[in-house]
């Protein structure tokens, strides 16, 4: 919240001090060269009077105080959350009781087009010795070996996910397999958390459906880029009268869509690789822009 002053607790108790000021130097009754019983009865009057007085000069300053705050409440500016596109796709995800072990049954298994191509997928990507790649909602973390190889000791591999869990599996992944250029990110639903112009490349595979807020996360990847870094997408086919009545439910939209979607964003298209096996996947490359 904007502030131009101290904050309101503090700003109250300077209001306080400032009225006890006022009172005590422009108000202060003792006077002693009066009889007692007239300067009795001239006190008490006297003190009514100042206690009237500053009742009405701390309701003033609450008042202003109030005043002050709700000026400047309303002249932030409305910052309205967007809508989700999916709500409820990744409460699974999210659950605090989320089962690793289920999910681990049913990403790695060789009837997943995605899990049984995995290294040709990577080899794909053409990563360089020294590249910085985020696999962006990595799951239970098939890419992360085969990438932080294809990017060796110089390179780094970010491992985002918003789920916990899966992140925890990403740190064990680490340990038991000694891999010393590997981070899990636990990321926002609408934000990387990344700095920007720090990828060379970013990998949304089987995710970019259950990205709930699009567009603002498409932004914050496209910060996280540096120009000319690459944006590989791998989603399900979504064809009405061709697509499984699972995927026609669960994704929201088809490859067109999607790809618009990254287009409006400021990604450019680059081309549709063909991967040997994928029969429901597709696999799209964009690029940030070079400046
Ligand atoms: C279907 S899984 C795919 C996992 C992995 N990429 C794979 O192919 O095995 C989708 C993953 O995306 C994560 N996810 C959903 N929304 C996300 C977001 N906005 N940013 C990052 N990860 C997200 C989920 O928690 C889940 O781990």
């Amino acid at each position: 919240m904007p502030n131009s002053g101290p904050p309101l607790e503090l700003r109250r108790r300077n209001a306080g001090a400032a009225t006890d000021r006022l009172v005590n130097c422009g108000l202060s009754t003792r006077r002693r060269d009066r009889p007692t019983a007239v300067r009795g009865a001239f006190l008490a009057t006297q003190r009514h009077r100042n206690d009237f007085i500053m009742i009405l000069q701390r309701l003033l300053i609450t008042a202003i105080a109030c005043g002050a705050t709700a000026t400047s409440l309303a002249a932030e500016p409305a910052t309205a959350k967007p809508e989700s596109v999916k709500p409820g796709i990744n409460d699974r995800f999210l659950a605090p009781d989320l089962d690793v072990r289920e999910w681990v049954e049913r990403f790695e298994v060789e009837s997943r087009e995605i899990y049984h191509a995995r290294q040709i997928v990577a080899a794909r990507l053409k990563l360089k010795p020294g590249d910085r790649i985020a696999d962006i909602g990595t799951g239970t973390g098939i890419f992360v070996e085969p990438f932080s190889a294809a990017v060796g000791p110089t390179g780094w591999v970010y491992a985002l996910d918003i789920a916990p869990a899966f992140i925890d599996r990403i740190g064990a992944i680490i340990d038991v397999k000694s891999l010393a250029n590997v981070t899990p990110v636990l990321c926002g639903q609408d934000d990387l958390r990344l700095p920007p112009e720090s990828l060379d490349a970013a990998f949304i595979c089987d995710t970019y459906h259950h990205f709930e807020y699009p567009q603002t996360s498409l932004a914050s990847l496209l910060r996280a880029l540096k120009p000319g870094g690459q944006v590989v997408v791998i989603d399900f086919e979504r064809i009405e009268g061709v697509s499984r009545e699972w995927t026609l439910g669960h994704v929201r939209a088809g490859k067109e869509v999607f790809r618009q979607e990254f287009e409006d964003a400021g990604f450019a298209f680059v081309e549709e690789v063909e991967i040997p096996g994928f029969v429901e996947n597709y696999f799209l490359r964009f690029r940030k822009p070079a400046q």
